[in-house]
This record gives C-alpha cells, sequence and structure tokens, in this order.
C-alpha cells in the first residue's frame, strides 16, 4: 500500500469535468483513483495526468453495474487505504420525448447517474467515516446539473436523475453531517465538454461554463472548514434566468 496524506475517487475523470476535477485534486496532492468506462480514453487520461506528476491509478470499469464499483472502491482501499474527497461525477444524458423513450435508455440514465451514487456511499462508507474521524471532515461531491433544479423537456429522464442526486445529496447531509461526513451537489448549466457537443452549434464552446471553473469550485470546498456546509452550488451563463 502506499503511504499518501490524502486520497480521492474521481468518477468519470476520462474528460471533462471529471478529467479538470481529478487534475486539480491531483495538484492539491490527493492520490487519486480515477475511473471512466472507455479503457482507451481513460488510459489518454491517466497519461496525461502522469505525465504532470501527478499520483494515480486508474480503472475501465462501467459503472451502472454495481460489481464494477466494488472493483474501484476495493481497488482505490487497496492501493491508498484511505479517502478524503469522493467525486461521483460520472454521467450520461440521452435526449428523447416522451412517447419516444426507450426503456433501455431510461435504466442505463439511472443506473449510472443515480443507482451509482447510491452505492459508491454505500461501499466507501466505512472508509469516509474514518477519514472524517481523522480530520473533522470528509467530503463527497456529485455532480448534478441545472437540469437538477428545473426540469427539460426532452431531457426529461436525465433531469429525473439530477433532481436524484440534488434530493440524495440533501439526505446525505442530514444523516452523515454529525459523522464529519459533508455532500455537495453541483449544477451546472452547459459546461464545455464533450457532452455538449451537440449543442455547440447553437451555444459557441466559448460561451460555455469551463471545466476549470467547476474544478475551482470543489477546490474552494477543500478549503472551507469542518464546520461549513455547502449543500449545492449552482453555474449559470451570464443573462441565463435561474
Ligand atoms: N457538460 C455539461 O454541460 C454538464 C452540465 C451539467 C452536468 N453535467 C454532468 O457532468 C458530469 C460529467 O460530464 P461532462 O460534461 O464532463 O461529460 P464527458 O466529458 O462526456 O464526461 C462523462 C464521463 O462519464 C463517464 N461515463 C459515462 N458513462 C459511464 C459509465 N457507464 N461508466 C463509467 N463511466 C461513464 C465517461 O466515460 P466514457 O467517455 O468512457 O463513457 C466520461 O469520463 C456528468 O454527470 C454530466 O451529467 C454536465
Amino acid at each position: 500500500m502506499a503511504s499518501v496524506q490524502r486520497a480521492a475517487i474521481v468518477t468519470g475523470a476520462s474528460s471533462g469535468i471529471g478529467l479538470a476535477i481529478a487534475r486539480m485534486l491531483g495538484q492539491e496532492g490527493y492520490a487519486l483513483t480515477i475511473a471512466a468506462r472507455r479503457p482507451e480514453k481513460l488510459d489518454d487520461a491517466a497519461k496525461g495526468l502522469e505525465a504532470e506528476g501527478l499520483e494515480l491509478q486508474s480503472l475501465a470499469a462501467s459503472l451502472g453495474e454495481e460489481e464494477e464499483i466494488k472493483k474501484v472502491v476495493d481497488a482505490h482501499r487497496e492501493r491508498y487505504g484511505r479517502l478524503d474527497v469522493l467525486v461521483n461525477n460520472a454521467g450520461v444524458g440521452i435526449g428523447a420525448t416522451v412517447g419516444e423513450i426507450l426503456t433501455k435508455r431510461l435504466d442505463m440514465q439511472i443506473d449510472i447517474n443515480l443507482r451509482s451514487i447510491v452505492i459508491f456511499y454505500r461501499e466507501c462508507l466505512e472508509t469516509l467515516k474514518a477519514t472524517a474521524a481523522e480530520h473533522k471532515s470528509a467530503l463527497v461531491v456529485n455532480t448534478s446539473s441545472i437540469s437538477g433544479k428545473h426540469g427539460e423537456a426532452w431531457l426529461s429522464v436525465y433531469s429525473a436523475t439530477k433532481h436524484g442526486v440534488v434530493g440524495w445529496t440533501e439526505a446525505m447531509n442530514k444523516e452523515l453531517g454529525a459523522e464529519g461526513i459533508k455532500s455537495t451537489a453541483l449544477c451546472p448549466a452547459f459546461v464545455d465538454t464533450p457532452m455538449t457537443d451537440f449543442v455547440k452549434e447553437h451555444v459557441p464552446a466559448n460561451e460555455m461554463i469551463r471545466a476549470e471553473d467547476i474544478a475551482e469550485s470543489v477546490r474552494f470546498l477543500l478549503r472551507v472548514s469542518p464546520a461549513c456546509v455547502v449543500p449545492e452550488i449552482m453555474f449559470v451563463r451570464p443573462g441565463e434566468a435561474l
């Protein structure tokens, strides 16, 4: 086991928001376990972070599946023995009108966006408790969306899962807050990542929120005192209606 001062798991860390958060945490001295679905893409991200001098292991895992989640958590525990920050960020959005929703895609979005977060908490609970007992606070960051604050036509299933993430985060603060495990839901509008490629014809990439903006908000969460919980953070573009 590697002896490290601080350690984090980041899911969906092969691109976009997850990669930016992983990079920030690495720069802050966290040893990382990064996980995402496609091995080659994840490998490229891992090599890039390693070239920047960051300590990490990467695991390709399909996080809609319970056994794959357990694999990631076990590998993290075996390698680093501690967990200070858990970032539940992997997510997928598939647009469809209600009459066109395919059950397979409904299940996929629920499994990855919501069910996986529940299982990650359960599997990481004892390790997070140990960290919280040691330095009075452990942090879990759950990537929701602005669609988790307002339902969106065509993205109704995605919206429902992301509302679920906000509700779950609130419940976890009530259930685990007294033990020093703090949870924050991140609720961004359009961020310039591969996920928003479909809309860049209408909303140019340079007018979107940056993945690094989201990572900075997590840096802030690392710095607030154990006496302060930030339940959620919304990010919108200038002039955008809340
Ligand atoms: N971009 C936005 O405007 C925006 C706004 C609000 C919220 N969000 C949320 O932000 C999070 C990150 O998205 P992003 O914008 O950074 O998009 P992204 O660059 O496409 O990243 C999504 C990440 O999730 C991983 N992932 C997807 N399905 C997975 C699965 N079944 N198992 C494991 N990993 C899986 C992806 O890996 P693969 O590429 O290998 O599948 C990738 O690493 C998501 O939860 C998304 O809903 C995004």
